[in-house]
């Protein structure tokens, strides 16, 4: 068991609320620890089978995209990290992060408030301004099975003094007033069904459904690569492999990874 974790549980309770099972996924619930995805990675390490969740009621070091730290407060948010297996070719694998993307946004959606993507996978709310209501980092696990794990914090009962920037919103502040147990039982199922898709019927299966939910389409925007470059430019599309395709003065460019910014037209 990883240090800092209090309480274990299958199928635990959060909120004094019991989690049903949810289609393929087995739940495992714990009240704190540091990193979901930092734990899960270690089962997944040691054998743990595709479709396990890990569940917190809170994080202690919550681990965010880019080397950053998540806040994961007790009682108002949610982190959830999910283990997967895929079958698809590995270099399909960076596209995970999308379409889990695309399953929480439906998620959101179905809990009743429009939720649009940042590309790679912010969730966003139009509700409060296009502020981020869910992260999403995945983390390949290498070894002789290897696997994803996919780790979403999602912000449910936060007032806005309880969020950490002020880029960041909540459920509850755009008047979503749902137990975390709801929120955990609706991703997982969205999440599961996108996944299914994607396992047997590949991005194509997908790609427009992500379009047009990702508002960084046809925006200027300026990318911040890994490296430190920042390249301006019009969001054009997304390819095969889930990069996306700035059009910039000096021609159209792909990145994979990076921080996008969402600007006013240049
Ligand atoms: C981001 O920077 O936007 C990604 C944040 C991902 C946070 C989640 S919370 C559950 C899982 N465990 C972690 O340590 N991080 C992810």
């Amino acid at each position: 068991m990883p240090a800092g974790t209090a309480s274990v549980a299958l199928m635990g309770a959060l909120d004094g609320i019991e989690l049903a099972a949810v289609g393929p996924w087995s739940v495992e619930v714990v009240e704190s620890t540091g990193s979901t995805n930092a734990d899960l990675a270690e089962r997944a390490r040691a054998g743990a089978p595709a479709w396990t969740a890990l569940l917190a009621g809170e994080q202690t070091a919550g681990r965010g995209r880019l080397t950053r730290t998540w806040s994961s407060p007790p009682g108002t948010s949610v982190s959830l990290s999910v283990l997967l297996r895929p079958t698809r070719p590995v270099a399909e694998w960076g596209l995970l992060p999308l379409l889990t993307g695309l399953g929480v946004a439906r998620a959101v959606g179905a809990l009743g408030v429009e939720a649009v993507l940042k590309w790679p996978n912010d969730v966003l709310l139009p509700a409060d301004g296009e502020r981020k209501v869910c992260g999403i980092l995945a983390e390949v696990v290498a070894g002789p099975t290897p696997g994803v794990v996919v780790g979403m914090g999602i912000n449910v009962g936060q007032q806005r003094s309880e969020l950490p920037v002020d880029t960041a919103t909540s459920l509850r502040l755009v008047g979503v007033d749902v137990a975390r147990p709801q929120v955990v039982s609706t991703v997982l199922a969205e999440l599961g069904d996108v996944y299914r898709t994607w396992q047997s019927s590949g991005w194509a299966a997908l790609a427009d459904a992500y379009s047009s939910m990702c508002v960084t389409l046809g925006r200027t925007v300026r990318v911040e690569v890994p490296d430190g470059e920042a390249v301006l430019g019009t969001a054009a599309s997304i390819t095969a492999d889930g990069r996306i395709v700035v059009r910039t003065r000096e021609g159209e460019r792909a990145f994979a990874a990076g921080d996008v910014h969402h600007l006013r037209p240049l």
